[in-house]
């Protein structure tokens, strides 16, 4: 069964997710399908409510490195996962890099999660220059290195690992289905690696970046890909729908 991940970003209100919802889950057949909506904070306790018994589970995209105090605006493990979130995002480029996210609190974050019940997606990826020379492996060692340094081989079960290369993000273009395969590879390579062959076998890995229902056909046949992470095209249902059908 194929994984798919929506990552709604800062978009949609409480009351645009209940609509969303409402056109997505009227048509959405989860037998066939291990969907993961990642909703805003806002629209987390709305997506329990529409979610449950639906076969969806419910994403979360970001939560705080400390258990709980002070720490003004900032949201914990065990409150999302009491809002009956499943899994969290973490290491998404954009909080690497807007919200300055280094390896040392990536790697904090997915303790916290783990240890509050919750999956993890982790995002890694090379930016254009580092893909343009050629540094593309070393940047995925380095960044699962940091964020995995430390974890049970046992808690990998609940990592799900999103390759999303930085320069593909929202800007319409993708690595060719070879690439994507080598990235995949080497994933799996660092995971044996560092904690067994099992482990690299049994890990789950998507891509993620610019993915849409023409150019995911492309993809469907990868080796070794688990399924995609999807953001700008998960904001329309009706396309949104003809990618989950075309992941069945
Ligand atoms: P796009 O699908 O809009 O390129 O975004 C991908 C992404 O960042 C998902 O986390």
């Amino acid at each position: 069964m194929r994984t798919l991940i929506a990552n709604f970003k800062m978009n949609l209100t409480p009351s645009e997710t209940k609509d969303y919802l409402m056109a997505f889950l009227s048509r959405f057949d989860g037998s066939k399908i291990d969907l993961t909506l990642c909703l805003p904070y806002t629209s987390l306790g709305l997506g329990a409510l529409l979610c449950k018994n639906r076969n969806v589970r419910l994403g979360a995209q970001n939560l705080s490195d400390e258990e709980q105090g002070k720490n003004t605006g900032e949201i914990s493990g065990a409150m999302l996962k009491d809002s009956g979130v499943d899994y969290v995002i973490i290491g998404h480029s954009e909080r690497r890099k807007k919200f300055k996210e280094d390896t040392k609190t990536i790697n904090k974050k997915i303790k916290v999660a783990l240890k509050n019940g919750l999956g993890v997606i982790l995002c890694v990826g090379e930016s254009l220059t580092e893909r343009n020379t050629l540094k593309t492996f070393e940047v995925l060692r380095e960044q699962i290195e940091c964020a995995l340094k430390g974890l049970y081989e046992n808690e990998l079960e609940r990592v799900i690992i999103a390759y999303e290369p930085i320069w593909a993000i929202g800007s319409g273009k993708t690595p060719t289905k070879n690439e994507i395969e080598g990235a995949v590879k080497e994933i799996r390579h660092i995971i044996k690696d560092d904690f067994s062959e099992n482990a690299s076998i049994s890990i789950k890995v998507v891509y993620g970046g610019s993915i849409d229902s023409k150019n995911i056909k492309q993809f469907l046949s990868a080796k070794k890909l688990d399924g995609f992470l999807v953001g700008g095209a998960c904001l329309d249902p009706n396309e949104f729908l003809k990618i989950s059908s075309l992941c069945s």
